[in-house]
């Protein structure tokens, strides 16, 4: 163990353990900019220095380990100053126009500053303004608010694997940027939105859509419906000032409407439509010899690495369209027939926990008359959280409010659709029954559960042995897709979702999202699951009318003409 000081109080800690870390075991708070939890020490910004008797310049706690005897102090007149210093010289080379910027009372530099007492600069502001890039649905990139804090690459080439955003150039004309200063729109970006989750100030952000459904609730004409995604219960909590994990659903609901939805949905029921559409094309590839592994369609982030760097997978993919554009498909024709509404009149706005939900709603082949897109607008769960505060809406104090009918009762293996190991588990506890016709006993698959970058079960299916396999963040999902791609993967079902920890990590979701964090929205996704009443898709009463009234039976003409796609090669620079 290592005996050391910091402030003049006693510290002890193991072998190895950084002095930030150290600190923060005793309560000590050391301020950061560059460091994040999970992510690489890049020891970029300086912000974090701390004193060491005998040691003669600052040292950067973050990445300095704690040695034994070390006498260290973390707010000595030098180190203050020198903090100040370098956020003075950060706020000269910076957009400094708080009030405009989406992080406004949200942004680590903002705060940094605040805590420091900086009001005014001893230095002029010399920023070169720089071209936004805001060419796609999903993230608008500001470089005159980018820090080089470094994060965003981090995420992006080590967590991801996409290596889309790079350092361009050294010293003090370092730059991050995607490959030649390119836009986004034109590199293999799968917009997942790790870079904005995890980028501390407004230089990455979602594209903000909150405005375009504030212009459409205020439309007399039009009747509005939303849906929420099933990883959005248990993070929005945090965007309204809870811990992470669980808010009642009836709570949500009620806010919903206070907001001014004619209808609330849950995307649950089109999980659960899911399961149904895409269980039976596994029964029917297993049977006929079809293209295996299947690989899993409802995340695309996932699809759009695969469409832009893996042609050769595509097959694999299963053709269900993902249970946010299945709903929306439902709501402008099976909805629209039974309610004698004009699907012109029906706008449909999605709550995801997703960046590239909101691509994935402008895809052309998403659209029932070629026209109108299925789902109008998508905002993640940081612009839900932004719209309630806007109201003024204390979630907490509402009564609760049941989800709208049709599409009212869901599922506890919908709800797991929000965690990595999700939708298998879901797949298999349908799959199994329709095809060995005998209830599964124990319906808690363990093994696909938790945080494990890959994981794996097995299943008995009329007397074969079935491997399954579940990988979240794009870098694991490499290694099965290679696999596949070599005509060596032992599975027979692979789900893929290109978050870490699956949509409960999604770049939508509110900021300071951590391992740990993920690790408490999970927990409340598998107690979501435990507290259901049907807790498999085919048992879902909603979903048996929904066949019986409009789509007849699973991958019928009908259902596949409306809930499912298929995929192209868009090559884009890699
Ligand atoms: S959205 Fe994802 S893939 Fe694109 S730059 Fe950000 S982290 Fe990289
Ligand atoms: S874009 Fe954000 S995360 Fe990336 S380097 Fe700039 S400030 Fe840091
Ligand atoms: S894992 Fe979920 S949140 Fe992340 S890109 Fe896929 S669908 Fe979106
Ligand atoms: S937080 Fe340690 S150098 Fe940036």
């Amino acid at each position: 163990m290592i005996h050391a000081k910091i402030n003049h109080i006693d510290v002890v800690v193991e072998e190895g353990t950084t002095i930030l870390e150290a600190a923060k075991k005793y309560n000590i708070n050391i301020p950061t900019l560059c460091h994040y939890p999970d992510l690489h020490i890049n020891s970029d910004c300086r912000i974090c220095v701390v004193e060491i008797d005998g040691y003669r310049g600052l040292k950067t706690s973050c990445s300095t380990p704690i040695r034994d005897g070390m006498m260290i102090k973390t707010n000595s007149p030098r180190v203050l100053n020198s903090r100040k210093t370098v956020t003075e010289l950060i706020l000269a080379n910076h957009d400094v126009n708080c009030t405009s910027c989406t992080r406004n009372m949200n942004c680590e530099l903002q705060q940094l500053s605040k805590n420091l007492g900086i009001d005014t600069s001893r230095f002029d502001n010399v920023l070169e303004y720089k071209d936004i890039d805001d060419q796609n649905p999903s993230i608008v990139r500001n470089p005159n608010r980018c820090i080089k804090c470094g994060r965003c690459v981090d995420v992006c080439q080590h967590v991801q694997g996409m290596h889309v955003l790079e350092r361009m150039g050294r010293g003090h004309d370092m730059d991050i940027s995607p490959a030649f200063g390119l836009p986004l729109n034109d590199q293999s970006c799968s917009f997942c939105g790790q870079c904005a989750n995890v980028c501390p100030v407004g230089a990455i952000i979602e594209k903000d859509n909150t405005n375009l459904v504030w212009e459409k609730l205020h439309d007399p004409t039009k009747h509005v419906m939303v849906q929420i995604a099933p990883a959005v219960r248990v993070s929005i909590g945090e965007e309204i000032g809870l811990e992470s994990g669980l808010i009642s659903n009836g709570k949500l609901v009620a806010a919903m409407k206070h907001l001014g939805f004619n209808h609330v949905y849950d995307t649950n029921f089109t999980a659960d439509l899911t399961i149904m559409e895409e269980g039976t094309e596994l029964i029917s590839r297993i049977n006929n010899g079809g293209t295996l592994p299947l690989m899993t369609s409802c995340c695309p982030g996932w699809i759009n690495m695969a469409e832009q760097e893996f042609p050769e997978i595509l097959p694999h993919i299963s053709s269900c369209k993902s249970p946010q554009q299945m709903f929306g498909t439902l709501a402008k024709s099976y909805y629209a027939t039974k309610t004698n509404m004009d699907p012109e009149d029906i706008y449909v706005v999605s709550v995801m926990p997703c960046t590239a939900k909101k691509y994935e709603a402008t895809r052309e082949e998403f659209s029932v008359d070629g026209k109108h897109p299925d789902v109008d607008v998508v905002i993640t769960t940081r612009e839900l959280g932004k719209m309630f505060r806007q109201m003024g809406i204390d979630v907490n104090r509402l009564p609760e409010v049941e989800f709208d009918s049709p599409f009212g009762i869901t599922t506890g293996a919908a709800a797991l659709f929000g965690a990595s190991g999700g939708v298998t588990e879901a797949a298999l506890r349908t799959v199994y029954e329709i095809v060995n016709e005998r209830p599964l006993e124990d319906i808690v698959f363990n093994s696909v559960r938790g945080m494990d970058g890959l994981k794996e079960a097995e299943v008995n299916l009329a007397g074969t042995t079935v491997k399954v396999a579940v990988s979240h963040s794009l870098s694991n999902a490499r290694k099965l897709i290679e696999e596949v791609i070599a005509g060596k993967s032992p599975y027979t079902f692979i789900e893929i979702m290109a978050c870490p920890g699956g949509c409960i990590g999604g770049g939508g979701q509110p900021y300071g999202t951590t391992n740990e964090v993920r690790e408490h929205r999970l927990a409340s996704t598998y107690i979501v699951d435990g507290n259901m009443i049907y807790r498999k898709s085919h048992q879902n009463p909603d979903i048996h009318k929904l066949y019986e009234e409009y789509l007849q039976q699973p991958n019928s003409h009908i259902a596949h003409k409306l809930l499912h796609t298929d995929y192209q090669y868009r090559k884009k620079r890699t």
